[in-house]
């Protein structure tokens, strides 16, 4: 585990920066994962929750990503809970936050089975007020966003995993035509946008993936507005599929763009330093797969955090899905995905290796916070220690005990003092230190040197 949360009850306020991160093995890649991919002509993408979008989230969200995905708030429960009754509040929220980090958003979805209206899925309908109420709400939504978004998931989850068309209300009322249809009156709402189906179970050459390629094929061939095809990849620890890459070209090769929309892997909870690292290996063939191929324009993740996903609330005793822990801390997953935009990660040298800092902020209040650094060692010692990290919101160290610190613009160093230079194996060193803050108090990467 690279993370722990501390029990911590303190006396005055303790906010939710209380948290205890452990210092990865190897530290922060200095290359935004937006930039990496931008050099190789791609797109990287998260899920987002609008309400979320300030303090360490939002500034992550902003940093690392140049595409962004509501997790709910386009679909239509969310959009129309009382027929004829909108809110946009959170869907405009996101378009908002991305135009202003000039990041893409991806539309999700306008076509699904799951997530409608009680109005809609309660109600009896015949074929023609079900295609109207389908048209009509397709037209609303993309022209309200028409100019705002790069790529809509117009129909989503279309198939069975045999092949065949999953049996939902718009199947069952409309015939399978409804795919078509959909993606038509989105392309006259919104010409611009690029127009995908997007499913799961689908990232490899399988049955299911055979159905929606046939699909696209037949689209095409009738002229129907087919820009690209969505591989979900909600993805199980160790099962990336062989074929990824052969099934993202085979789409590519019919004159179709191909995301990789909603990536994450889950594994068993605990997790474990080897479950990490296979999650991290899974991260990285995904998003290499998607780099090989030049019309994979787009990788999104579903949730950057562990405390963003949807994971451990639908499959029970599974999480660590994402990039980031609960905490905000980048996961081995997160260098994945980094290595395999040609990032590159740097670990700590071998005397330290078996030492490891970790930060944590105890108490914080309005314009500062007390922060503390402990130095543990196993199966490693040391005689004397310097710990270093990057301030990445213009926090400022004004008073350190149990260490000398000096603070140069962003780059804080503290060494031990006199009498506590020796950490010993299966020992411990804690140092201690008031700063200030403002607007976010992001948890830097401590290197111990
Ligand atoms: C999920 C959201 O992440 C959850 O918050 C919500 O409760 C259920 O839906 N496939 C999709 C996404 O296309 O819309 C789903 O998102 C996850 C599976």
């Amino acid at each position: 585990m690279r993370s722990l949360r501390t029990g911590l009850s303190l006396t005055g306020l303790v906010t939710a920066a209380a948290l205890l991160l452990t210092a990865p093995a190897a530290h922060a890649a200095d290359t935004p994962l937006r930039d990496l991919a931008s050099a190789k002509g791609k797109v990287i993408g998260t899920a987002v929750t609008g309400s979320k979008l300030t303090g360490t989230y939002g500034d992550i969200a902003g940093a690392q990503f140049s595409s962004l995905t509501p997790g709910n708030a386009m679909k239509w429960g969310t959009v129309e809970p009382t027929q004829g009754s909108f809110n946009w509040t959170e869907a405009d929220q996101i378009v908002a936050f991305a135009k202003a980090h000039n990041q893409q958003v991806r539309g999700h979805t306008l076509v699904w089975h799951n997530q409608n209206p009680s109005w809609l899925t309660n109600g009896t309908w015949t074929s023609a007020q079900l295609g109207t109420l389908l048209q009509n709400h397709i037209t609303t939504e993309v022209t309200r966003y028409k100019g705002d978004i790069a790529a809509w998931d117009v129909v989503n989850e279309p198939f069975n995993e045999d092949g065949t068309y999953r049996s939902t209300l718009w199947y069952n009322g409309l015939g399978s035509g409804y795919i078509a249809n959909a993606l038509t009156w989105a392309h006259a709402a919104d010409p611009a946008a690029k127009l995908y189906i997007n499913d799961y179970n689908v990232e490899g050459v399988n049955a299911k993936s055979t159905a929606l390629y046939d699909l696209v094929r037949s689209l095409k061939a009738a002229g129907v507005p087919i820009d690209g095809v969505g591989l979900q990849a909600h993805l199980i620890l160790g099962q990336v599929p062989a074929t990824l890459q052969q099934n993202i070209q085979r789409f590519a090769d019919l004159g179709v763009d191909v995301a990789i929309t909603e990536l994450d892997v889950r594994m068993q909870l605990p997790a474990t330093d080897a479950s990490l690292a296979q999650q991290k290996a899974d991260f990285k063939s995904v998003t290499a797969a998607c780099a090989a191929v030049t019309r994979c324009v787009n990788v999104t993740v579903w949730g950057f955090t562990d405390s963003d996903s949807w994971v451990p609330g639908t499959f029970p005793g599974y999480g660590a899905a994402t990039p980031y822990d609960e905490n905000y801390a980048p996961k081995p997953a997160y260098y994945g995905i980094s290595e395999a935009l040609g990032g590159t990660t740097t670990t700590p040298p071998p005397s330290t290796g078996a030492c490891s800092a970790t930060y944590s902020v105890v108490n914080q209040w309005n314009s500062g916070f007390t922060g503390q650094v402990t130095i543990a060692c196993s199966g490693a010692s040391l005689s004397s220690w310097k710990a270093t990290w990057t301030y990445g919101a213009g926090q400022q160290i004004t008073q350190a005990w149990n260490a000398g610190c000096t603070q140069s613009g962003a780059a804080v160093t503290c060494t031990n003092a006199s009498y506590n230079g020796t950490v010993p194996d299966g020992g411990s060193v804690t140092f201690g230190f008031n700063a200030s803050w403002s607007g976010s108090n992001p948890v830097p990467t401590v290197t111990l040197g």
